[in-house]
């Protein structure tokens, strides 16, 4: 699986999430609270791939792909301390409406910078066998990656890819204490596709 393929999958997961939080009613606290929490872990383990193998290929192949990776990863950062409010609730809270409102634009301009502005130079600058072996690898990493942001940890790919990783690990001993993963969030403003 190439390096977008396995990208795409998420932003279109990410995207579907975000249009059912504007479309569930603010009075269905719970789904609001599954909605968030599918959200929380999606974006933390996407972001965390991106930092391990994405933004390092594009900076590695693409003509000034330092100056797209610093402007996304920032964005990025901004992203996970507004996740951090979100997980940290409580639904319905001013806090959470806030940082809720403040989101969800803010990831949508963020995956379109991506698609739009990262994503064609790096199919212009890459083979299809070098987006095919990174793809793979971020595939491989992504099953086990962070569910929970960390906006503290540095987005450095050896940082990620050795500390990171171990933050992941206790991420997982905790959804498994709290059965946080098991929630899958339900009711009829979920979008199943587009
Ligand atoms: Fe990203
Ligand atoms: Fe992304």
């Amino acid at each position: 699986m190439d390096v977008l393929t396995v990208l795409l999958a998420d932003h279109n997961v990410v995207l579907r999430l975000l249009r059912s939080l504007e479309r569930a009613p603010r009075e269905v606290e719970q789904a609001r609270a599954d909605l968030v929490t599918s959200l929380v872990i999606t974006e933390s383990g996407h972001e965390a791939v991106e930092e391990q193998y994405f933004w390092p290929l594009v900076r590695k192949m693409v003509p000034d792909g330092d100056v797209l990776a610093d402007h996304a990863i920032e964005q990025e950062k901004t992203g996970k301390y507004l996740l951090r409010r979100l997980e940290d609730g409580p639904v319905g809270s001013p806090e959470f409406e806030e940082a809720l409102a403040t989101f969800v634009p803010a990831a949508r301009e963020h995956i379109n910078f991506e698609q739009t502005r990262v994503w064609p130079l790096l199919r212009q600058f890459c083979s299809t066998e070098q987006l095919e072996v990174v793809g793979e690898k971020m595939a491989a990493a992504r099953k086990l990656a962070p569910t929970r942001p960390h906006p503290k940890t540095p987005a450095h790919p050896v940082v990620q890819k050795a500390g990171g990783m171990a933050v992941a690990a206790l991420d997982r001993v905790r959804d498994l204490v709290t059965a946080r993963r098991n929630r899958q969030p339900s009711g009829p403003w979920i979008r199943d596709r587009g």
